[in-house]
């Protein structure tokens, strides 16, 4: 794999590969919106994956969604855990994907061991942290340590997980580059460092091999537009559908690189099948490279809109900034593209067209759902 050009084709190319291979996975927090999305383009490439997730903040929705998505015979190759990371047997329990659900052939005495854990279960948002930081650093940093623990012990190939943008903090610069953070601006940030900084210290002590991806604003199908923690993207294009008022926190000069689900899902396949030595114990901005301030991304979203048929007349409410928010956000992507191959395929616009069509259809069965 590491031979492979940087750009597109070296993705493509590890996708053709991996459906004629079939390794088996873990995916955490795989009822959520990364996780199922990891989980849909496992599953079509034949892959074998073990999901773990309580429910926290995902939904037993979006597990049977991937199901009209998938083959019966790729679904039969998906085992879920009901379970909690912060309790180690559960994640320990998640390292097999047992063999009665194994796919013909692969024999009825034989238990498939975890190769490749993508660790994606956490509490998101800086609001919710700032509300209950006793909760985000139970599942984030207590159920963090444990999948370390749980995955070193069954010896999987490859640990890549989630970590986050707002390790950057207060650092001014940009564009952000890897190695020069700031002091955290939330409980969620301190949560999201403690793991690179445990991840790094296993790689010291014990040899364990990570890689973390710091994602920049992931939008896409299946991220939950409902509750006081919706991010802005999904929250916006459900309240517009809706003909319901939005407001912007701060001016609407705030700015951030908006990644699409499918860049995110592209950085996981290839740093967890990554045999590149130097790419190992890293981490990497996983974004575009794009900045757009939130008054751009209204117009965009409604431009987007309007070829749904959705007119909407309102201008947003400003409102004050947001305690813990960093204002400006813009990723350097070139070690992840040097390293890892990994190049974006989606921009702002073009993911934004892609998802469309599935909030347009979401917001009519959500509509009987508690916000
Ligand atoms: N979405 C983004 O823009 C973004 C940006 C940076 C980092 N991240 C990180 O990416 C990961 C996935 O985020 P997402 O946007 O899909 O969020 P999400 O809330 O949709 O998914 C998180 C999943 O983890 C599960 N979970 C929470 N606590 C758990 C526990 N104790 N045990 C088992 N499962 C648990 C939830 O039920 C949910 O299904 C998280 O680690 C998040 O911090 C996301």
């Amino acid at each position: 794999m590491n031979n492979l050009k940087p750009g597109p084709t070296a993705y493509e190319n590890l996708r053709a590969r991996l459906i004629k291979e079939t390794h088996t996975w873990l995916v955490t927090g795989v009822a959520g919106f990364i996780g199922s999305n990891l989980l849909e383009n496992l599953l079509k490439l034949n892959q074998r994956v073990v999901g773990l997730d309580n429910f926290a903040t995902g939904h037993r929705r979006n597990l049977a969604e991937v199901q009209t998505l998938v083959a019966p015979e790729q679904w039969r190759n998906f085992h879920f855990i009901e379970g909690d990371i912060r309790n180690l047997d559960d994640c320990q329990r998640a390292m097999i994907f047992p063999c009665h659900n194994a796919p013909s052939g692969t024999g009825n005495s034989e238990h498939c061991p975890v190769e490749y854990v993508l660790h994606e279960a956490a509490l998101g948002s800086v609001p919710r942290s700032l509300a209950d930081p006793i909760a985000t650093n139970g599942v984030n940093i207590g159920g963090f340590l444990n999948m370390l623990v749980a995955s070193r012990n069954a010896g999987v190939k490859s640990f890549t997980y989630a970590a986050s943008s707002s390790t950057y903090g207060d650092h001014p610069d940009l564009p952000k580059v890897e190695d020069v953070i700031g002091k955290p601006l939330s409980p969620y940030a301190v949560t999201k460092y403690v793991n690179e900084v445990y991840a790094e210290v296993f790689a010291l002590s014990y040899g364990f091999e990570s890689i973390g991806l710091r994602y920049f604003n992931v939008f896409g199908r299946r991220q939950d537009p409902m509750g006081a923690y919706a991010a802005v993207i999904p929250k916006w294009v459900y309240a517009i559908i809706k003909d319901e008022p939005i407001s912007v926190n701060g001016d609407g000069s705030t700015s951030r690189d908006f990644c699409y689900i499918e860049n995110v899902v592209q950085a996981n396949i290839l740093a967890a099948l990554s045999d590149e030595k130097r790419a190992k114990n890293k981490i990497y901005n996983v974004a575009v490279g794009k900045q757009t301030t939130l008054l751009d991304l209204f117009s965009m979203i409604s431009e987007v809109l309007v070829t749904h048929k959705v007119n909407y007349k309102k201008s947003p409410l400003m409102k004050e900034f947001r305690g813990g928010d960093v204002r400006h956000s813009l990723a350097d992507i070139s070690k992840a593209a040097t390293l890892l191959n990994y190049w974006p395929t989606h921009e702002l616009q073009v993911g934004l067209k892609d998802m469309m069509g599935w909030y347009v259809s979401a917001a009519k069965s959500l509509e009987g759902e508690k916000p």
